[in-house]
């Protein structure tokens, strides 16, 4: 084994398609295709995403190798994106690092993206990096998990969304105000200039560290249904302070469940991941934190969103490990930890 491993990530589990190039834990590119095709319709299509995938994904990777100056030949292993995600999306890129595998007789790894979204904080030019053990709140369009990362290939989640995802519950809420898909972000732009405490909203308690964001939706939907009513303009009057208290009731509903594990577990090492861990409130209440004694970490606002600079720092470590995948796998589209 040389001193520099370089691995080349392949992402394509949902919409964007991503390929990135680490050499000992430094991307040295990170290049993602948006699929704007979705937009129209509110959400992902997923027939559609796997068709924009097979379009973009030669491109991609071509990009990533000419950025890092680098040939398919100085690639020692091949990380890709195993689960979870959507079944066709993630067969477009599976099936291609298997190719690359066996035409470049490199081995291949197996990744978990939501263990991805963890290890995206390894990565060298983040501001700080975790030491372990370490709790991670990852939130993203798919999960809201609370994790419990004794190492890089030992972690457990102590935590899970039972219905909805906290990116979801952006995105739904979102799409009530009439604002495109994702809107997530449009909502975090919106509330900097809105009122948190405005509008009042409701987030379901449950048990030990899990979360339920389906009733939110649904408080949101009557609310406005009955506000419209006296009001037609309501909600372009309200938008600012909308947002702001929608936030607000995600951001709290998430940090309530982070300080109880905090306190049980005494571990007061803390990151954020996932899509939702670019949330400027969220990445804001969380560094307030530190007040409280608590260690925070805040991945790199690239890293945030899905990206295969993850794919390959996840790729980099079960190479150290020589944890290699097999040819004959298939995609895992429910992958769980294991
Ligand atoms: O991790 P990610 O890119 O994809 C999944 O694995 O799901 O997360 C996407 C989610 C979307 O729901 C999007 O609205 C949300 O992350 N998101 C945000 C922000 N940026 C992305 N939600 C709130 N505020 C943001 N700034
Ligand atoms: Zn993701």
């Amino acid at each position: 084994m040389s001193a520099l491993i370089r691995i080349l990530g392949i992402e394509s589990s949902c919409d964007d398609t991503s390929a990135a190039i680490i050499e000992n834990g430094k991307i040295l590119s990170n290049l993602i295709a948006n699929q704007e095709v979705h937009a129209e319709y509110g959400g992902v299509v997923p027939e559609l995403a796997s068709r924009a995938h097979q379009q973009n994904i030669v491109p991609v990777i071509h990009e990533s190798l000419k950025k890092a100056k680098l040939n398919l030949e100085d690639i020692d292993a091949i990380a890709y994106t195993r689960g979870p995600g959507l079944l066709g999306s993630l067969l477009v890129g599976s099936s291609f690092a298997k190719g690359l595998s066996l035409g470049l007789k490199k081995p291949l790894l197996e990744v978990n993206h939501m263990k991805a979204h963890i290890l995206a904080h390894f990565i060298k030019d983040n501001s700080s990096i975790p030491k372990f053990p370490f709790l991670c709140l990852t939130v993203s369009g798919g999960h809201t998990q609370i994790v419990h990362i004794k190492s890089p290939s030992n972690m457990q989640v102590i935590g899970n969304t039972l219905d909805d995802a906290a990116g979801e519950a952006f995105d739904k809420a979102a799409k009530m105000l009439g604002l495109p898909y994702p809107g997530g972000p449009l909502i975090d732009k919106y509330a900097q200039t809105g009122n948190p405490t405005k509008f009042q909203f409701k987030v379901g308690n449950m048990e030990g560290y899990n979360f339920s964001f389906s009733g939110l939706k649904t408080g949101i939907l009557y609310f406005l249904r009955k506000e419209k009513e006296k009001n037609a303009t309501f909600i372009e009057d309200n938008l600012a302070d909308l947002c702001a208290s929608i936030q607000n009731t995600i951001v709290t509903a998430l940090l309530k469940k982070l300080d109880e594990a905090v306190d049980k577990l005494n571990i007061k090492e803390v990151a954020i991941a996932g899509g939702v861990s670019a949330n400027s409130e969220l990445r804001k209440r969380l560094m307030d934190k530190e007040e409280k004694g608590w260690v925070c970490h805040i991945p790199k606002f690239e890293y945030c969103t899905d990206n295969a600079a993850m794919i390959a720092m996840a790729g980099e470590f079960k190479y150290k490990d020589k944890d290699y995948g097999k040819i004959e796998n298939t995609p895992k589209p429910r992958m769980m930890f294991e």
